[in-house]
């Protein structure tokens, strides 16, 4: 009876580690395979994970080259501009919330505007295969998601998560427009 006591003991602590090694092992970890041309662009972003991430959200990046994925980096601008954009009309309807500055967010209105022209003109260019202006398209574009999150001044930001992710997208956007413009770069 002791026997059956210890024997069930040593079953749980077994099932107990396998299920913490089930939960750490590294065969399920979400950074994928990635490829040598992600690889090289998202080691020149500020936040390698969020590229990496961020761009193997389309399925065709494994496949992309060098136009491929930089179309892929513009268009997934653009859908994160106007997703935080349409976040920005709902808040001011909303009346702001209660404590969030008015005149803050409707500043950050006209930066997301000014953003999402930047990276439609981005798109433009690349439907025509204009390749040269693009690292300054998205360089305005992060720019917006910066003057959105300063005119908040020191005061709290509801915006900030979604102005840095604009502002990392834009930022690969930058960096897989100067490998395209200056490729021994
Ligand atoms: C990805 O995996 C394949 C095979 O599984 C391998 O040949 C390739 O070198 C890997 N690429 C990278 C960037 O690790
Ligand atoms: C990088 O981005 C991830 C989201 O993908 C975030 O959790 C993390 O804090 C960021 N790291 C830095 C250093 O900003
Ligand atoms: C924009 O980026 C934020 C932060 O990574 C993310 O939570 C959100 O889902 C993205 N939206 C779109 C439409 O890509």
């Amino acid at each position: 009876m002791g026997n059956n006591r210890i024997k069930s003991h040593s079953l749980s602590f077994f099932i107990f580690f396998f299920a913490v090694f089930i939960s750490i092992h590294p065969c399920c970890a979400s950074n994928p395979n990635v490829t040598k041309l992600v690889d090289d662009v998202c080691a020149k972003t500020s936040n390698y994970s969020f590229c990496v991430d961020s761009l193997y959200a389309d399925p065709l990046t494994p496949e992309a080259d060098k136009i491929s994925l930089v179309n892929i980096a513009f268009r997934l601008a653009y859908e994160n501009a106007s997703s935080t954009q349409n976040h920005i009309e709902e808040l001011l309807k909303n009346n702001g919330g209660s404590s969030q500055c008015r005149q803050c967010l409707e500043r950050c209105g006209s930066d997301y505007q000014k953003g999402l022209s930047a990276i439609g003109k981005g798109m433009n260019d690349l439907d025509s295969e204009n390749y040269d202006l693009l690292p300054g398209y998205a360089d305005d574009a992060a720019r917006s998601a910066s003057d959105c999150e300063s005119s908040f001044g020191g005061s709290h930001s509801p915006l900030t998560f979604m102005n840095n992710a604009f502002k990392a997208l834009s930022e690969i956007c930058i960096v897989i427009s100067n490998l395209i413009n200056n490729p021994h770069k």
